[in-house]
């Protein structure tokens, strides 16, 4: 394999996932970038596609009578000279750390805000993760043909609540019924929105310039008026584009639209493959590892179980850092020093299961896991390597569970741990008593977890509530200070599933106070695997 064939191929790739409040339009406007990427016929479904192609197991037949789908878990399409890999990022109730665990995987994120709405909780969470890696992140204010807030409005309380500079490249001319199309800043044209033309790629309607007297047969010269007088303003009052800065994630291209309508999308799909940077180096404890160096790397980031019910398998996705993956290659699972021959890794092409011929970095690959693979494991060629920041995030909602049946400790625990190392949940033992309390960051895990230990480990359990609300890893340098702080918060620490120290606080103010108190303890919201 010739260096600068991976260093072409390296150089067309562009991977995000995208970060956005349940209902701003994700599932829409996956459907219409596929759509662009020729990779749907028709837009409308990306929804429904699970239900029929799949057969589902117990839990996913759970998790469909919710209407959620969790098929479609990464998608690659060409555009333009980029080939795109687009992760999915679980949003409404399957909602889980794997959310936040894919956000460590790309490189980089486009945020989708509900232009009527503006910034929203999940948002902020889910920008908060981004910021671990300061990932580049383009913006598409979605929405523009419902009555939305003022724009301008809106690029503030980005600004000012995501601590991120706003470069519009687009801008609207009106909104809701009165929605004309966007003036394109840099392109300097305005394209004209047609209305019923949502599932197509629609022929487009662009005048050039903004003193183009077609622009005022068109819009009529108020609106025309009122777009320059905005114009003046939006350019005084905001960010011009820089690229170092978009790189740096402190700047973010933002481009208005709307999803539904199939308008702008493409102008964000250009801004996004001509911007967004390729497949970037990544940290290991020794070294940084380039994307186009010749031997194959890659880690874990997520285990998805039982796509296949009929092998109860699951399935380890895998994000190549750096070189190729050929069909039948051997790498080393550097945990466990061992070499295996990878014959049937899959790919995701545009969210149908295909052998994959080969990969490059920067691409996502699943390989067939029977147990042996946890989220962190690195993979090489032979040399040792641990890539580093694929956290594990503290949990925001906790259960005590217990068995129906109390002979079956010992399997609720074995269960309990090995899916913790999926990371489906995390499970903690207090210090101070016997309990086993369940920690997870979307609802639905609860559920999940349930079905499975009775599935996989004939296990009958149940939950009830648990006086908890968050969780945090400690450690401390200093022995003396740290054995003091173990025995006067025995009460509220408990060990992980990896046997970490963690604090279990009842309430926000207890940690605080905590936190406080014990200056010494340095308390982490994350955890290296
Ligand atoms: P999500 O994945 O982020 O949760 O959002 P999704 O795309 O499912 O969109 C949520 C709702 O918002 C859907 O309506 C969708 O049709 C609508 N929507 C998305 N983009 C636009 C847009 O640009 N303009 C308008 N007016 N609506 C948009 P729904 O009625 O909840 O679902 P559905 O039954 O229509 O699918």
């Amino acid at each position: 394999m010739s260096h600068t064939v991976i260093t072409q191929e390296v150089s067309k790739r562009r991977t995000f996932a995208i970060i956005s409040h349940p209902d701003a339009g994700k599932t829409t406007i996956t459907e219409k970038v596929l759509l662009f990427g020729k990779a749907l016929q028709k837009a409308g479904t990306v929804k429904g596609r699970g239900s029929n192609q799949h057969a589902k197991s117990d839990w996913m037949e759970m998790e469909k009578e919710r209407g959620i789908s969790v098929t479609t878990s990464v998608m690659q399409f060409p555009y333009n000279d980029a080939l795109v890999n687009l992760l999915d990022t679980p949003g409404h109730e399957d909602f889980s750390e794997d959310t936040y665990r894919t956000l460590t995987a790309v490189d980089s994120c486009l945020m989708v805000i509900d232009a009527a709405k503006g910034v929203e909780d999940r948002t902020r969470k889910l920008m908060e993760v981004t910021r671990l890696r300061d990932t580049p992140i383009v913006t598409f204010m979605n929405k523009l043909d419902r009555d939305i807030r003022d724009p301008m409005e809106v690029l503030d309380e980005v600004e000012t609540e995501l601590n991120i500079a706003c470069a519009p490249v687009s801008w609207p001319i009106g909104c809701g019924k009165e929605f004309k199309g966007v003036y394109h800043i840099h392109r300097d044209e305005t394209i004209l929105y047609q209305t019923g033309q949502g599932h197509t790629i629609q022929e487009k309607r662009i005048i050039k310039g903004l003193d183009n007297p077609e622009l005022d047969a068109e819009i009529g010269s108020e609106l025309v008026e009122q777009l320059r007088e905005e114009l003046e303003l939006v350019i005084g009052a905001s960010h011009e584009f820089d690229h170092e800065l978009f790189l740096k994630g402190e700047l973010t291209p933002v481009f208005f639209g709307t999803a539904l309508g199939n308008f702008g999308v493409d102008h964000m799909l250009d801004g996004l493959t001509e911007w967004a940077p390729t497949p970037m180096p990544r940290q290991t404890d020794d070294r940084e590892v380039k994307a186009d160096e010749e031997n194959f790397t890659g880690f874990v980031f997520k285990i998805q179980a039982n796509m296949d019910p009929k092998h109860r398998d699951r399935i380890a996705f895998m994000r190549i850092v750096s070189g190729k993956y050929n069909q039948g290659m051997k790498m080393n699972h550097v945990r466990l020093g061992k070499q295996i021959s990878i014959s049937d890794a899959v790919t995701f092409m545009a969210g149908d299961r295909e052998r994959a011929q080969d990969a490059y970095a920067g691409d996502i690959i699943g390989l067939h896991n029977h147990g042996t693979i946890q989220i962190g494991d690195t993979f090489t060629q032979g040399e040792k390597l641990k890539f580093s920041g694929i956290p594990n995030f503290a949990p925001e909602l906790f259960r005590r569970i217990r068995l129906k049946d109390p002979l079956k400790q010992k399997q609720l625990l074995k269960g309990l741990v090995q899916l913790s190392e999926e990371g489906a949940v995390q499970v903690f033992r207090p210090l101070a008593n016997n309990d086993l309390i369940v920690g997870a960051v979307g609802v639905l895990q609860f559920d999940v977890v349930v079905a499975r230990l009775k599935a996989e480990y004939n296990v009958d359990a149940i939950y009830e509530s648990v006086n908890v609300q968050t969780a945090r890893w400690v450690n401390c340098s200093d022995e003396k200070k740290l054995a003091e702080f173990r025995r006067k918060c025995e009460t509220n620490l408990a060990l992980d599933g990896g046997d970490n120290l963690t604090y279990v606080a009842p309430s926000r103010v207890n940690l605080n106070l905590s936190m406080e108190r014990y200056p010494e303890v340095e308390f982490h919201h994350t955890r290296e695997h």
